[in-house]
């Protein structure tokens, strides 16, 4: 308990984008992508930061790693009900007793011309690309190499989309302050946040493709916000983020999970045991094995900043960290319907 309440009060310090590792990350790109990535750097993490300057903030974080550590280590452990004995498992660990999670889903879509209008089709692409990742129904979940590939999970948690809102507004850009989740400043306000995932879609601007609210936090700007051209995996997209994966990585934020290589230097960590320890992001689509730190890193994690083709996984660590939010007590708890 004292070691936990420690790392997470020094991760809680140093949460930062602009730590040198990461500017060293950037130096291996081109000009194109160097604008991009230094525009794309950890907006979930700005947020967070801006958030973390609040005590009772930062009490809430300590109290949801307790919860999720003691979660994490029951979960590894316990086993899955026998075939045949009801559960339909086979007796091996890991498992919980919570079963397939449902979480509602509104869109709220705020445009300024008719692109960013995104159709219903786009919308529900979006939808079916989380089901298939976060089940591991992803068509490319085959790619994940042998290394990796028993860590690879279906993290039982499933998403339905209940409602969509759509607003016109001549405001072009939307910024990374949350105003677009207010109506007095000329968004769209949240809709049930205690039992629904709000997304906007709205374009951020400077080339920042998403950005996501971590647990715990206020519940009138609860959700994420994802650009228009990188939402969904059929209609008006950018490449190479068409596949609908920043969503998936938005969502992984909003469900407590930080980036791969945990913001920081080799030791710092993404509180997460069987996600390879690195001190950079990964852009593009590296080649396998990439190593830092003395190890392979998982650049096909979902939580890495690779390309949308790129990235094809959750670790069965991120399913427990993830799944923890919605245990008796848990903050997302009430989320699942
Ligand atoms: N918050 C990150 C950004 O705005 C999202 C990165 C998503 N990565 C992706 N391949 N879609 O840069
Ligand atoms: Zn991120
Ligand atoms: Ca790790």
């Amino acid at each position: 308990m004292k070691k936990l309440l420690l790392s997470v009060l020094v991760a809680l310090a140093v949460v930062s984008c602009s730590n040198d590792s990461n500017e060293e990350s950037l130096d291996a790109i081109n000009n194109d992508g160097l604008q991009l990535a230094a525009a794309r750097k950890c907006h979930a993490n700005e947020n967070y930061e801006k958030m973390l300057l609040d005590p009772s903030f930062q009490q809430k974080v300590l109290e949801i790693e307790e919860q999720t550590e003691q979660f994490t280590n029951e979960f590894m452990s316990k086993k899955k009900p026998v075939r045949g004995g009801g559960g339909g498992g086979d007796g091996t660990p890991p498992a919980d007793n919570l079963g397939v999670i449902n979480i509602p889903v509104y869109v709220h879509v705020i445009y300024s011309n008719a692109n960013e209008n995104i159709s219903d089709a786009q919308i529900n692409s979006q939808i079916s690309v989380l089901n298939a990742d976060f089940r591991k129904s992803n068509s490319d979940a085959a790619q994940v190499p042998t290394q990796f590939a028993g860590l690879a999970s279906d993290t039982e948690i499933q998403f339905n989309l209940v409602g969509v809102t759509r607003k016109s507004s001549t405001r072009t850009s939307w910024g990374t302050n949350d105003a677009m989740k207010s109506a007095a400043n000329g968004g769209v306000d949240v809709v049930d946040p205690a039992n629904a995932m709000n997304i906007w879609v709205c374009n951020i601007g400077g080339g920042i493709l998403g950005y996501a609210q971590f647990p715990g936090g206020s519940a009138s700007t609860d959700g994420i916000v994802v650009g228009p051209q990188y939402f969904g995996n059929t209609g008006y997209l950018s490449v190479p983020f068409d596949g609908g994966r920043t969503t998936t990585h938005e969502v992984g934020h909003y469900l407590n999970l930080r980036h791969i290589w945990g913001d920081g230097r080799c030791n710092r960590d993404d509180f997460v045991s069987d996600t390879p320890t690195s001190d950079r992001a990964n852009y593009g689509c590296p080649s396998y094995p990439t190593t830092n730190c003395r190890s392979t890193d998982m650049t096909m994690n979902y939580m890495d900043y690779v390309d949308d083709s790129c990235m094809y996984m959750f670790s069965t660590g991120q399913k427990a960290r993830m799944r923890s939010l919605f245990a008796s007590g848990g903050v997302r708890a009430s989320l699942n319907n």
